[in-house]
């Protein structure tokens, strides 16, 4: 068995070449195969796996190469971890949005679209060659935006994949945790669009303990904790943009303020310096300071499903196929899969609480404009997109938001003139 991890250069490669590590038994890899764009990145990376799988006593050969269609030949599985523009792009994201008033984050909002719109034509190249060169093997992608990237995958390439994010695993745990529940017992319900979905319902034994799980995240979750009673459902942490967006400006425009991209940055480079030392043959603790923690668990659950056919429960971004009731069917949303050697299959939902329901239709309108756009590399659609955002207030800052945003990106968009 063969795995390729697409972006191998990233800083968080031994996050799954440590999940490659502690499933051995279950998913016996012959060889992980790093590509990248970076010759250092991926000398430093590859070097540290091979010291990984030896200090573990594995025989997994670890490899390492800049071309990318050699990398897929053979390839069972390929695990998406690029960040087209690198961290400089990131933080163009999160800075220009906020001069208009309006929140940047690396996901969510203009900043998120942006990303989308860089990263799209990539994986869908990626996605082409894996169609031409190893047909079988499936694309399991958590690169970010992946609810969007997942919508373009699905609508615009015939690779087979999984797109998925470590967050709704995290944040169903955290809400047992708070309760005192054992997950062994219990279940989260959790639906919507990529970093904006709710745990809509909560049963422990069976009973509906919904009300008790809303009470105990209501005081220590990133939302208001009446909005939080108010609304009776426990939506993601990046929810926050949205609901308290005028805090969440006023705090990122402090001065001072450094953005989580500028954070990342400094934590990068201590992380480089001691996957370079040679004295380093396992995933450093510093790693745990990136948000990214778990995805290894999420990647090898996808692909363990896959190959051991299990028909498993998991929460996956997917075509809706019907799921849920006034989302198009090819538009991607985030929801519980049923996963087994032919992908992942969602499980009907029905309608939304109507609470929630415009948000995320809004957000998802938002989405498809923008691969869309990314796909016929239009600056008419990518300002439908903005337009079409809940957190952008109007054309007044749309216009000029999207030029400004333009321009920072020219090189990684021919299209922009
Ligand atoms: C969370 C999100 C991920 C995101 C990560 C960012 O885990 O669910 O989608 O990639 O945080 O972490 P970072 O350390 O890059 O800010």
């Amino acid at each position: 068995m063969k795995l390729v991890i697409f972006g191998g250069g990233s800083s968080y490669t031994p996050e799954l070449v440590n999940g490659v590590i502690e499933s051995y038994e279950m998913l016996p890899f012959d060889e992980v195969c790093l590509a990248d764009i970076n010759a250092e990145r991926l000398d430093i990376l590859a070097g540290l796996s091979r010291r990984m799988v030896e200090h573990a006593g594995l025989p997994v050969r670890i490899t390492a190469t800049l071309d990318r269609r050699a990398a897929l030949e053979g390839a069972d599985f390929v695990n998406g971890l690029i960040r087209v523009g690198g961290m400089a792009a990131r933080i163009n994201d999160e800075k220009i949005p906020l001069k208009y008033g309006v929140a940047g984050q690396e996901t969510t909002g203009p900043g998120g679209m942006m990303k989308a719109l860089r990263t799209i034509p990539v994986m869908l190249a990626l996605a082409l060659d894996m169609v031409e060169v190893c047909p079988k093997a499936w694309l399991i992608n958590y690169t970010n935006p992946s609810g969007i990237i997942s919508e373009a995958l699905g609508r615009y390439s015939d690779v087979r994949y999984i797109g998925l994010c470590s967050g709704p695993n995290t944040w169903s745990d955290q809400i047992l945790e708070l309760m005192g529940a054992d997950p062994a017992r219990a279940n989260v319900e959790w639906v919507g669009l990529n970093h904006l979905g709710f745990a809509t319902r909560v049963w422990v034994d069976g009973i509906d303990v919904t009300a008790q799980a809303v009470e105990a995240v209501a005081d220590h979750w990133k939302i208001d904790g009446e909005w939080l009673r108010t609304l009776g459902v426990i939506p993601a942490p990046y929810l926050r943009y949205f609901f308290h967006h005028t805090a969440v400006v006023a705090s990122l425009q402090e001065p001072g303020h450094l953005t989580r991209g500028e954070q990342v940055r400094e934590i990068e480079g201590e992380l480089l310096e001691l996957y370079a030392d040679p004295d380093t043959a396992t995933r450093p603790d510093l790693l745990s300071r990136r948000g990214g923690r778990g995805y290894s668990d999420a990647a090898i659950a996808a692909m363990s499903a896959i190959r051991h056919n299990t028909g498993n429960r998991q929460i996956l971004q997917v075509l809706n196929q019907g799921a849920i009731d006034g989302i198009p069917d090819g538009a991607s949303v985030e929801i519980a899969c049923v996963v087994d050697r032919a992908g992942s299959h969602p499980i009907r939902f029905g309608e939304l609480p109507l609470a929630i329901r415009g948000l995320i239709q809004s957000v998802k309108t938002y989405e498809s404009l923008t691969v869309q756009a990314a796909v016929e590399g239009s600056k008419r659609l990518a300002l439908q997109a903005l337009m079409a955002h809940p957190m952008v207030p109007s054309w007044e800052v749309a216009k000029p938001l999207l030029d400004d945003l333009l321009v920072a990106n020219r090189e990684w968009l021919p299209w922009v003139d």
